[in-house]
């Protein structure tokens, strides 16, 4: 487990990019797991621009979206089908075919679930899962309690996530009950993961994920069982942390490490 932490939300976000960067250049059909929310929306900007201006490359990558809202169509502005596209997919070179996001309004879950995980496979897994965390330490939609070895379900939305996505809504639009997530057994399995969290509000969340027990009472801690997974935080979302020390001194001695050690 390794801690990146920034001064700001955009230092992370580029850090965070240029980490995506190299695993597109090192893999050009590279399968990305990606998340909404907030969080991302720095390290897409960024994307965009390394597209425009760099040449990075997304004309063989494949990605897999975290999650969506239960019940809203794709063109819904709080849809994450709809977000994916405004933030990302439309600004850069990804073909359309190439691009999985769960459906919200499917008259199946059941199977639409199972076959979002077959197709996970199929594409030969996830090279790099990029997650954001919510307050309460879910990962994806995995709130407190859900089962570390859950798989792609639909699933109840805490109320506490609910009320922080009310702000995405319209003055007295109801925010969805239901999403269909990725379990925190399928983010588990990608060969590399990438959480990132800006802002004092994720703090605790964060600290618990990465310092506490490992607990379904915050699902991000059961990365901590992952052989290869990186934080970006920036200065406030590592607030809570006790081993900031410790974390920093890793980073400033990255280049002098014995080669094969990490
Ligand atoms: C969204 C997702 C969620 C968010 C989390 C944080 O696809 O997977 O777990 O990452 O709710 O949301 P923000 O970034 O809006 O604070």
């Amino acid at each position: 487990m390794e801690v990146v932490i920034k001064e700001t939300c955009e230092q992370m976000s580029k850090a965070a990019a240029q980490e995506v960067a190299k695993t597109l250049n090192a893999k050009p059909n590279a399968v990305l797991g990606l998340p909404t929310g907030s969080t991302p929306l720095g390290l897409y900007k960024e994307l965009v621009r390394m597209h425009e201006n760099e040449g990075l490359d997304f004309s063989q990558v494949t990605t897999f979206n975290l999650d969506e809202y239960a019940g809203l169509k794709q063109d819904h502005p709080q849809s994450y089908h709809y977000f994916m596209q405004e933030n990302l997919f439309k600004h850069i070179n990804i073909p359309r075919q190439n691009i999985y996001i769960p459906s919200g309004t499917t008259d199946n879950y059941l199977a639409f679930c199972q076959w979002y995980e077959q197709r996970i496979r199929d594409c030969g897994g996830i090279d790099l899962q990029v997650l954001g965390i919510g307050s309460d330490g879910h990962i994806a939609f995995n709130e407190p309690t859900s089962s570390l070895g859950s798989r792609t379900r639909i699933k109840t939305l805490a109320k506490q996530t609910i009320d922080d996505n009310a702000r995405f809504f319209k003055a007295g639009e109801k925010v969805p009950t239901y999403a269909i997530t990725m379990g925190v057994g399928t983010i588990l399995e990608a060969h590399r993961i990438m959480l990132l969290a800006n802002g004092e509000a994720k703090a605790e969340a964060v600290a618990g994920a990465i310092e506490g027990p490992v607990t379904s009472m915050n699902t991000a801690s059961a990365l901590q069982l992952h052989k290869d997974v990186l934080f970006f935080l920036d200065r406030g979302a590592a607030g809570k942390l006790k081993m900031t020390a410790y974390y920093e001194w890793i980073q400033a001695n990255l280049p002098g490490a014995p080669a094969g050690t990490g």
